[in-house]
C-alpha cells in the first residue's frame, strides 16, 4: 500500500475535519496500478501555512479553497506552479466563477469541486486525482527509462482487449432485452459473432502469455536436445482442422540431423506461428512446405506457402507488435498481429535470424536460421 499525502487548505475547521473523516480510511486501487493508495491528511487554515508545509514535506494532492483570509487560493496555486512541485491541485470552492475557473486551469489546477460536496463526490474526485497522478508519474518514469514503447504497447493492448468485450457485451444486452423476440434461433448470428470475438480474445491472451514468457526472463528455460522435425509435426497437427477446411496440403521435409539444443515450448511457438500464418494466409487448395536442414554450424528451417503474399512495403512492418496487413484479401482473416513479433523475439533469443520473401498472390517463405553452439 502506498500513501498519498493530501494537504487540505481551508479556513473552515468543519470542512477540514469533514474531509479527514471521509478520506481517513479510504483507499483507491486500479487493476493497472501495482498497489493501492491510502491517504495521509495534513491541514492548513491559511495559504501562508500551506506554503510553509509545501516547503517542508512531500505533498501529492492539494485540496485548495479559494477564499482564504490572507493570500487566496489562486495565489497559492501560482506559487505551486512557480516552484514546479510534482503534485495535483483540486480547487474546492463554494462559487466557481468562470473567471476563477480560467485562472485556476491556467495555473495548472487538475479539477474543481463545488462546495458543499457529498462524501461520494469527494471520493470520486480524489480517485480521479490519484489515477491522474499515478499515470503522470508512471509515464514520466517510463519515459526516463526509455519505456515509452511499452506504454504504447499497453495502450494498444487494452484497446484490443476492450473492443471484443464491448462487442460481446452489446450482443448480450440485445439478447437480454429480447430485441429479436423470444426464439433463441433468431439470435444465432449474435451468438456466433460473440463466440468468434471471444476466440480472438483467447488467442490474444495466449500470445501475451508467450510474450510474457520471453520478456520476463524469469522463466527457467529447459534446454534439451530436441527434434525440430517432431516439433514441426506437432504444429502441423495443431493446424490440421484449419488446413482441412481450406483444403491446404501441408508437407514436411527434413535433411540431416534436426536435433537442436533448445526449449521445446519456445520452438513450438516459432513453428506454431509460422505454420498458422502459412495456412491462414494461403489460398484454397494451396500448399505449405516445411523444410528443416542441417547446415552443421546452423540449422535452417523454412515455411513456404502458396498464399496471398505481401508487398515489399508490408514486409518491413510485419514483425512489429500488433501489425496486421489490411486489404481485401486479409479482411476476413482474424489475428492479433502479435505472432511474428513473438516469433522474432524468440528466434533472437537463440541469436538466430528470421527472413521473409514474398510475392503478392504467389506466396510467402519465412526462413529461420539458428546457430548451433
Ligand atoms: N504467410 C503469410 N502470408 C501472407 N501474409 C502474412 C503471412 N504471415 C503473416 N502475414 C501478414 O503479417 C501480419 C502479421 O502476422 P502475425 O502472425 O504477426 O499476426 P496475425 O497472424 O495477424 O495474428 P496472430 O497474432 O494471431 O498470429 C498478418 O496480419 C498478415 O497480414
Ligand atoms: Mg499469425
Amino acid at each position: 500500500m502506498a500513501t498519498l499525502h493530501v494537504l487540505i487548505v481551508d479556513d473552515e475547521p468543519g470542512i477540514r475535519s469533514g474531509i479527514r473523516r471521509i478520506l481517513g480510511n479510504y483507499s483507491v486501487g486500479y487493476a493497472f496500478m501495482d498497489e493501492d493508495f491510502d491517504f495521509n491528511l495534513i491541514d492548513a487554515g491559511t495559504g501562508e501555512e500551506a506554503i510553509e508545509i509545501l516547503n517542508q514535506q512531500k505533498v501529492d494532492v492539494v485540496l485548495l479553497d479559494n477564499k482564504l483570509p490572507g493570500m487566496d487560493g489562486i495565489e497559492v496555486l501560482e506559487y505551486i506552479k512557480k516552484q514546479g512541485f510534482d503534485l495535483a491541485v483540486m480547487m474546492i470552492t463554494s462559487y466557481a466563477s468562470l473567471d476563477l475557473a480560467i485562472k485556476a486551469t491556467k495555473n495548472g489546477a487538475f479539477n474543481f469541486m463545488p462546495k458543499p460536496f457529498t462524501p461520494q463526490e469527494l471520493r470520486a474526485s480524489i480517485e480521479n486525482v490519484a489515477k491522474h497522478l499515478y499515470l503522470k508519474r508512471m509515464t514520466k518514469k517510463m519515459q526516463a527509462e526509455g519505456k515509452q514503447i511499452r506504454f504504447q504497447f499497453l495502450s494498444v493492448l487494452s484497446h484490443e482487449l476492450k473492443s471484443p468485450l464491448n462487442a460481446v457485451e452489446g450482443y448480450l444486452k440485445m439478447m437480454q432485452e429480447k430485441q429479436l423476440g423470444d426464439k433463441i434461433e433468431d439470435y444465432e448470428k449474435m451468438i456466433d459473432r460473440s463466440l468468434a470475438r471471444l476466440k480472438g480474445m483467447r488467442n490474444l491472451i495466449m500470445d501475451l502469455l508467450d510474450l510474457t514468457k520471453i520478456e520476463s526472463g524469469k522463466k527457467e528455460r529447459k534446454l534439451r536436445e530436441i527434434d525440430l522435425g517432431a516439433i514441426a509435426r506437432t504444429a502441423m497437427d495443431t493446424m490440421e482442422p484449419y488446413s482441412i477446411q481450406k483444403n491446404v496440403k501441408m508437407s514436411l521435409k527434413v535433411k540431416g540431423n534436426t536435433y537442436f539444443l533448445a526449449d521445446a515450448d519456445e520452438m513450438e511457438i516459432v513453428f506454431n506461428n509460422l505454420v498458422s500464418n502459412a495456412v491462414k494466409y494461403n489460398s484454397d487448395n494451396g500448399k505449405v512446405e516445411i523444410l528443416i536442414e542441417d547446415h552443421e554450424k546452423e540449422i535452417v528451417m523454412s515455411v513456404a506457402d502458396t498464399g496471398i503474399g505481401m508487398s515489399e512495403e508490408d514486409l518491413d512492418k510485419i514483425f512489429q507488435d500488433f501489425v496486421r496487413i489490411k486489404n481485401s484479401k486479409t479482411k476476413e482473416i482474424t489475428g492479433s498481429g502479435l505472432g511474428l513479433s513473438i516469433t522474432k523475439k524468440m528466434v533472437e533469443q537463440y541469436n538466430g535470424t528470421i527472413q521473409v520473401k514474398s510475392v503478392p498472390d504467389k506466396g510467402t517463405t519465412f526462413i529461420v536460421s539458428l546457430p548451433r553452439n
